[in-house]
């Protein structure tokens, strides 16, 4: 793979990861009835928020500078983004960051089928494995629980 392409797909993955934190900022504020699912959110915000410095950090060693983390960046990738926007209820926020797990799922599949360099192969494959627990997750809080009183039960 040309150093270019790499760069490409490492900011690729950075602006997906940005638009998550902020995604499961909105998300946290909906989830506050159910303080542990909360709870398991929060550790997952910090997730993409180290995904987001290990991945920067791969393209400093590159040589190219990543791009800034702004509070108001436009043109999310992730529509659940904009879904979360208004949205009351833990079970509309889970549902709208399943959504955008599953992108983001199949966004560092598609990255890690590419010939990368070892060393960036092993941060994306580490982070990937964050994102399939992220999904797992979402996807049993949603399944495998009655929403009762706004609160999962098991
Ligand atoms: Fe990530
Ligand atoms: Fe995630």
């Amino acid at each position: 793979m040309q150093a270019r392409e790499i760069t490409e797909q490492l900011r690729e993955l950075i602006q997906l990861d940005v638009d998550a934190v902020h995604a499961y900022d909105q998300a946290l504020r909906a989830l506050e009835p159910t303080p542990a699912v909360q709870g398991t959110l929060a550790e997952f915000r910090l997730d993409h928020q180290r995904h987001v410095l290990e991945l920067s950090q791969a393209l400093l060693r590159m040589g190219e500078n990543p791009p800034a983390f702004s509070s108001d960046m436009k043109g999310f990738v992730l529509e659940g983004v904009t879904a979360l926007r208004g949205l009351t209820g833990p079970e509309g926020a889970l549902k709208a960051m399943r959504g955008n797990e599953q992108l983001t799922n199949a966004v560092y599949a598609t990255v890690l089928a590419k010939p990368l360099p070892a060393e960036i192969l092993a941060i994306v494959r580490r982070a990937y494995a964050d994102e399939q627990r992220h999904l797992a997750y979402i996807e049993s809080a949603l399944d495998g629980r009655v929403w009762e009183g706004g609160e999962a039960r098991t």
